[in-house]
């Protein structure tokens, strides 16, 4: 079997892992989300209903009879308590790794050389040792603060409180092995995406 490499793919809030991801797939590389992985355990039939629910039982929903977490509750639970992000945390982050370990495997089985892992909080969790190459998504500071306050439901304050709960940009540059920067449009971004993977390449 071919030799895999798993990039992690990160970046704080808005500065474009959800675009690059795309660009990724675009290219043929298959793409992990852990976004997306964390609203699968906890829809309807989701693996982390039940172990949520029982530590959040005001998070549960039920719907023509099917159980899920309602996540805008459990945000509102756990945003600006720690003690509460922390047990939350505790009970996903092992879901998501898991996921993550098992679309990896399934990607080596089906041929693929490459996988991207989209963790928005690669670094924060220490998700940097479980993967081989890490790729940090970056914009200056106005253009992350334009994106993100022109989403809808998005306020300053909101803003402002999300990015202080995540490692600042300078210090995810600091330690990501590949920097990517998406304040220059998306044919600029696809450039470095495809020149990171064909050095990938190249030296695996
Ligand atoms: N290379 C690019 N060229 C042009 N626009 C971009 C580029 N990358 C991102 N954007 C724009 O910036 C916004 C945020 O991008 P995106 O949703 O990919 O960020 P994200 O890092 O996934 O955000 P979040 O942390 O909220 O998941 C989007 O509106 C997107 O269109
Ligand atoms: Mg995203």
């Amino acid at each position: 079997m071919r030799k895999m490499t798993v990039i992690g793919l990160t970046g704080s809030i808005g500065m474009g892992k959800t675009t690059a991801a795309a660009a990724f797939r675009a290219l043929g590389i298959p793409v992990h989300d852990a976004d997306a992985a964390v609203h699968a355990l906890l829809a309807a039939g989701g693996a982390g209903v039940d172990a949520v629910g029982a530590a959040f039982p005001a998070a549960l929903m039920t719907e023509g009879g099917k159980t899920s977490i309602d996540r805008k509750t459990l945000g509102q639970i756990v945003f600006g308590d720690a003690a509460e992000k922390k047990k939350l945390e505790d009970i996903l982050h092992p879901m998501v790794r898991a996921a993550g370990d098992a679309f990896v495997a399934a990607m080596h089985e089906q041929g693929h050389d490459l996988v991207v892992l989209d963790i928005p909080l690669l670094f924060e969790t220490g998700g940097e040792k479980r993967v081989d190459v890490t790729l940090c998504v970056t914009a200056p500071p106005d253009v992350q603060r334009a994106r993100v306050l022109a989403r809808d439901g998005m306020t300053a304050e909101r803003f402002a409180r999300i990015l202080a709960g995540q490692m600042p940009d300078a210090e995810k540059r600091r330690r990501a092995d590949y920097v990517v920067t998406t304040d220059k449009g998306h044919d600029a971004m696809r450039r470095q995406l495809t020149d990171i993977v064909a050095k990938i390449r190249a030296e695996s």
